[in-house]
């Protein structure tokens, strides 16, 4: 099914390091949880989905980041990922970094971008 430009949510629903916002991802008929956050101005979505276990990363639903707002941050045992990339850089994910989803944001919407 096809999914290009769908809308996820408002721009103003996901705030810079902080609140985040989940939605499902669809993919071969089944839907994925995911989610958007927002970093240094820019978006970034992905499946929500540790490199560890295949367990949703917040610990309260939408808190993705770490104390530090630099990292995201998986709940269960701590995993740090790269806000901007995905790429996990520290702890158990062992190199295993989470599963980018394209999107794009325009006149205060947030898009799929497949
Ligand atoms: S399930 Fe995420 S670090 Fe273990």
């Amino acid at each position: 099914m096809a999914q290009a430009q769908r809308l996820i949510c408002r721009s103003n629903e996901v705030e810079e390091s902080a609140q985040g916002f989940r939605f499902k991802f669809e993919r071969f008929a089944a839907e994925l949880p995911a989610f958007v956050i927002r970093y240094q101005g820019k978006v970034y979505a992905y499946l929500n989905q540790c490199g560890h276990v295949p367990a949703e990363l917040d610990w309260q639903p939408g808190h993705f980041f770490d104390d530090s707002k630099l990292y995201l941050i998986c709940s269960i045992h701590g995993a740090l990922y790269a806000p901007e990339s995905g790429r996990c850089l520290g702890g158990r994910c062992q190199g295993v970094g989470l599963k980018a989803i394209k999107v794009i944001e325009i006149d205060g919407d947030i898009l799929l971008d497949q």
